[in-house]
């Protein structure tokens, strides 16, 4: 059996790196096809299955025979990671079919097949997929199914075809799924058409007034969005007859210098509350507007007629007795200098008002779903949306059946086989060429419910409207903003099906995929799968509650394509793998249903999995359960028992950030909330240990996993979580590890003493370091930057064989009048050389080092400081491990701490440009420039 490389190393730093800036790409990327909620970046799956199939070098001694050829291997294999990480590379052909190769050289011709039984958003086949992996998808869910098909299953089966859609023609070649792409483009084209002939006059357009901005004087402004708010009957008796408004705060545009705010005009006599819009006002007058017409932070409302106070108690009634109403409060537009802001009109409020709707989802809401809505009187799906844009949702429904019939017929005219075959069937001719453009436009009309329902927030700082999953849950707003259909902005089914068709002209299958609907406890694996996954962890998201918003409107347009996996009413909820105390009877129970079902999908892998390569599982912590319990909080106990007991011992435990830490955190002890499993069959003849045996194991084996991992650049912050993998390696290896008293060893405690034993390695690390250094690392430890008595520093001293007089002279201190300093690094001497110094520590090394990177990080001249430590280079970077440490968990000093965590983060990149550094003279730039 030999080992993968991710059971000894990856470019960690790189993988984070490139998975947190991913976050920020939206244009083309995957996740843009459909909503889904908790997705996994895709550079990182794209990390771990390379590093899952790829062997580590050292299985192939006859190879690399030596440490050294093993080690410049896996720096070979690091930089095609580093490479492939990149958002660009998932395009770049030359960059994948190196990944592809290295895959091939590893596995052989014959490709083993990835398996995701969680598969969600689909991030882990897909990316299966672009390296060449016949790729495999299951999840419960009918919407992830969906997304699944429509990532992996479906575009291989028209690649590189052009469109069909008798308009296309002119360009010769179609790459991938451009064709596909484009056919969606142009259907969706045809239905929005048609769509503003149906429907259009719903949509009415707004005189801007002359002098508004440079659009003024335009008679059919374009709305961009209609800012709604709901209302109750005034709780005063005098006034029970006035419908008065819940507005969460007057402000609709909070642009610094242009902000914008409605002003309520209230008369008591004729018990009428109008809106004016207003520029421009004192900074009072624009701070109270922010208040609105709330009583204060979760206080309810007050009555802008009588001033009564609007409990939230009062709503709940009137909404659950189908009161509540709506009011128009003001129209956005679009003018020549971004949006302006116009007063509701009687006329826009009518027409919206107007729309009657054959067609309302009825589906009620449940858990997460509900949990903020219901007791508004909002249950079902249909009460989310305004009748207009259920008329929308109807209307786009009806044109992409109509459509359908159209497409195929278009198909057959170009020459795709007329074989009435379904998708579902394996077909790939006309019908089926239908049924893929259709189900990506039944996308587009997920992506404009998302947009356009009246939960959607205007967000008065960017101005634009919200879509309604920014969370986890559906939330209950009082003001929102009804985006207009025909704008080409947001809320436009063109704009939606824009998303749609960006990402997928990037689609680039390079295998077939396959992506169905199974409950992972039940199901069984082909054989000889490797699986990946990344399954739901406790109550984080109730998928199938949250889902449930889509489905029946996916139902309504995918059933006959799909019948089997839309026969049911909603999302099946009994199965799914989620902590959910509302629905499976209190919070142990919940939490039984979770754990006993987690432990039965383990096992079926644990089963399934192909023992050739090791399985990959994605854990995702809660940040709450990282801060309050850190490495052994009991949530990630409890899961590494139930992997444990489902048969895997673990072998590897990497961090994955998807989220760069702002402030003071950053490189901070903050543990990452996600961290990748690597675990093996366990070997059934397992023996027992006892602590004692365990202790000696872990100091045998953890110090050369650690060193590893130092040689892997592993940043200071993430190795406490990386360092469990082999220590967890031990103790899972073993049937089980016997305390003192015979009672078996807890996880908890094991990850207790794995976490003691790195401390103590990097503790003995200090052996290796010259005296001056030790003498720095004990007093900086006590003391930090701070002076102490020159007493105790000569103790300190004299116990390492030297005297303070020395480490002064070694420039590491200052020492006057009894007391003893540390120097700050901005005291050191910046045209200090190590090559001149006669007096040369690490300690010095180091400083200067961080020094030079805090100023220009990777730079020319930070290189070439590296480049002349030359061979005390590692030491140096020993030392920021352990300074590190002091300074984040004994000193407590963030910011210290950040120094030497960033230093390690571009360590790699930094001996890189090192190498390349053949002049170490400082002046190279000056002597060019003469
Ligand atoms: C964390 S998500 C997967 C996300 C995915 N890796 C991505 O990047 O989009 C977990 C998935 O498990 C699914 N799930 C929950 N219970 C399940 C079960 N019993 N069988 C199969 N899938 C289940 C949920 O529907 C959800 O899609």
């Amino acid at each position: 059996m030999k080992k993968k490389l991710i059971e000894v190393a990856i470019p960690l730093e790189a993988i984070n790196t490139a998975s947190i800036r991913e976050k920020s790409i939206r244009h083309g990327h995957p996740s843009t096809l459909h909503l889904w909620w908790a997705r996994r970046p895709l550079a990182a799956c794209r990390a771990v299955l390379f590093a899952q199939l790829v062997d580590d070098p050292s299985s192939h001694p006859d190879r690399f025979p030596t440490p050294k050829a093993v080690e410049a291997e896996r720096l070979r294999l690091f930089s095609i990671i580093e490479e492939l990480v990149q958002w660009e590379s998932t395009t770049n052909d030359e960059v994948l079919e190196r990944a592809r190769a290295e895959i091939r050289s590893s596995c052989g011709e014959d490709l083993p097949h990835i398996y995701d039984p969680f598969s969600g958003g689909g991030s882990i086949p897909l990316e299966a997929q672009r390296l060449g992996l016949p790729s495999y998808g299951s999840d419960l869910n009918p919407i992830a199914v969906m997304i699944g098909k429509s990532m992996i299953e479906i575009p291989p089966k028209f690649l590189h075809q052009a469109p069909v859609h008798l308009g296309a023609g002119g360009r010769t070649s179609y790459r991938y799924a451009e064709g596909l792409a484009e056919d969606v483009q142009h259907y969706g084209e045809w239905i929005r058409q048609r769509a503003f002939e149906r429907i259009g006059e719903y949509y009415p357009s707004v005189e801007i007034p002359v002098g508004t901005n440079a659009a003024g004087g335009k008679k059919d402004g374009k709305v961009v969005a209609w800012i709604w708010v709901r209302t109750v009957p005034s709780p005063d008796p005098a006034f029970a007859d006035v419908e008065v408004p819940l507005l969460s705060s007057f402000t609709l545009s909070s642009k610094k210098g242009r902000e914008v705010w409605i002003e309520p005009i209230v008369d008591k006599n004729s018990k009428t509350i109008l809106f004016s819009i207003r520029t421009g006002g004192t900074s009072a007058e624009i701070k109270a507007a922010e208040m609105g017409a709330t009583a204060g932070k979760r206080q309810g409302f007050r009555c802008l007629i009588s001033d009564a106070a609007i409990t939230y108690d009062y709503i709940r009634t009137i909404g659950q007795a189908g009161k509540m109403g709506t009011r128009l409060v003001a129209i956005v537009a679009e003018g020549k200098r971004g949006r302006i802001f116009l007063p509701a009109n009687d006329e826009h409020e009518r027409i919206a008002h107007s729309a009657n709707p054959e067609w309302k989802p009825r589906l009620v809401l449940q858990g997460k779903a509900q949990v903020n809505v219901a007791n508004y009187g909002i249950t079902t799906v249909g009460d989310l949306f305004t009748n207009r844009q259920l008329l929308a949702l109807d209307t786009i429904s009806n044109l992409i059946s109509e459509v359908k019939k159209k497409i195929e017929s278009d198909a057959i005219s170009r020459g795709m086989a007329d074989d009435a075959r379904h998708l579902r069937d394996g077909g790939a001719g006309a019908l089926a060429y239908s049924e893929a453009v259709s189900l990506y436009l039944s996308f587009g009309v997920s992506r404009l419910a998302d947009i356009s329902n009246a939960h959607c927030n205007w967000s008065r700082s960017a101005n634009q409207a919200v879509h309604l999953f920014g969370r986890q849950a559906i939330p209950m707003v009082w003001d929102f903003a009804e985006t207009a259909l025909f704008s080409d902005m947001a809320g436009d089914f063109r704009t939606s099906l824009n998303s749609i068709v960006k990402a997928l002209v990037r689609l680039n299958p390079a295998s077939e995929g396959f992506e169905v609907q199974h409950d992972a406890q039940s199901m069984s694996y082909p054989e000889n799968a490797v699986i990946s996954t990344d399954p739901p962890y406790y109550d984080n998201i109730d998928y199938a509650d949250l889902s449930d918003f889509f489905f029946e409107l996916m139902k309504r347009n995918a059933s006959d394509i799909y019948p089997d996996i839309f026969q049911v009413l909603a999302t099946p909820k009994n199965e799914e793998l989620v902590a959910s105390p509302s629905r499976f009877g209190g919070k142990d129970a919940a939490e039984s249903h979770f754990l006993n079902g987690m432990s039965v999908a383990i096992a079926n892998m644990a089963r399934g999995a192909n023992s050739n390569f090791p399985t990959t599982i994605y854990y995702a912590f809660k940040q709450s359960e990282i801060q309050a319990e850190g490495i052994s909080s009991t949530g990630w106990a409890t899961f590494l028992s139930a992997v444990m007991s489902a048969g895997f011992q673990i072998v590897g435990t990497w961090p994955i950030r998807t989220e760069r830490d702002t402030g003071l955190k950053v490189g901070m002890n903050v543990l990452a909330n996600s961290v990748v499993l690597v675990c093996r069959k366990k070997i059934s003849t397992a023996e027992v240990i006892t602590r004692a045996e365990f202790i000696r194991a872990l100091k045998r084996e953890l110090p050369p996993a650690i060193a590893e991992l130092q040689a892997a650049n592993i940043a200071p912050a993430d190795m406490p979580q990386s360092a469990i993998g082999p220590g967890m390696g031990v103790f899972s290896r073993y049937k089980g590890v016997l305390e003192s008293d015979d009672s078996p060893m807890s996880v908890k405690a094991a990850l207790q003493l794995i976490n003691r034993e790195l401390d103590d390695y990097l503790g003995g690390i200090q052996g290796e370091f010259d005296a001056d250094t030790r003498f720095a690392i004990t007093w900086f430890e006590q003391n930090g930057l701070k002076a102490g008595d020159y007493g105790t520093a000569n103790n300190i001293a004299t116990a390492r064989g030297i005297s303070v007089e020395s480490v002064k002279h070694a420039g590491i201190v200052e020492s006057q009048a009894g007391k003893v300093r540390v120097l700050r690094r901005d005291e050191l001497d910046d045209k200090w050389e190590p090559g001149t110094d006669q007096h040369l520590t690490i300690w010095e090394c180091l400083q200067h080092l961080v020094r030079l990177h805090e100023k220009d990080g990777i730079s020319h001249a930070t290189s070439v400081l590296l480049k002349k430590i030359g061979d005390k280079g590692e030491a140096v970077k020993d030392l920021a491990y352990i300074l590190y440490d002091i300074n984040a968990n004994k000193r407590q000093d963030a910011k210290e701490a950040i120094a030497y965590n960033a230093l390690i983060a571009d360590w790699t990149e930094l001996s890189r440009q090192a190498a390349t550094v053949y002049d170490t003279r400082g002046d190279l730039q000056q002597r060019l420039d003469l």
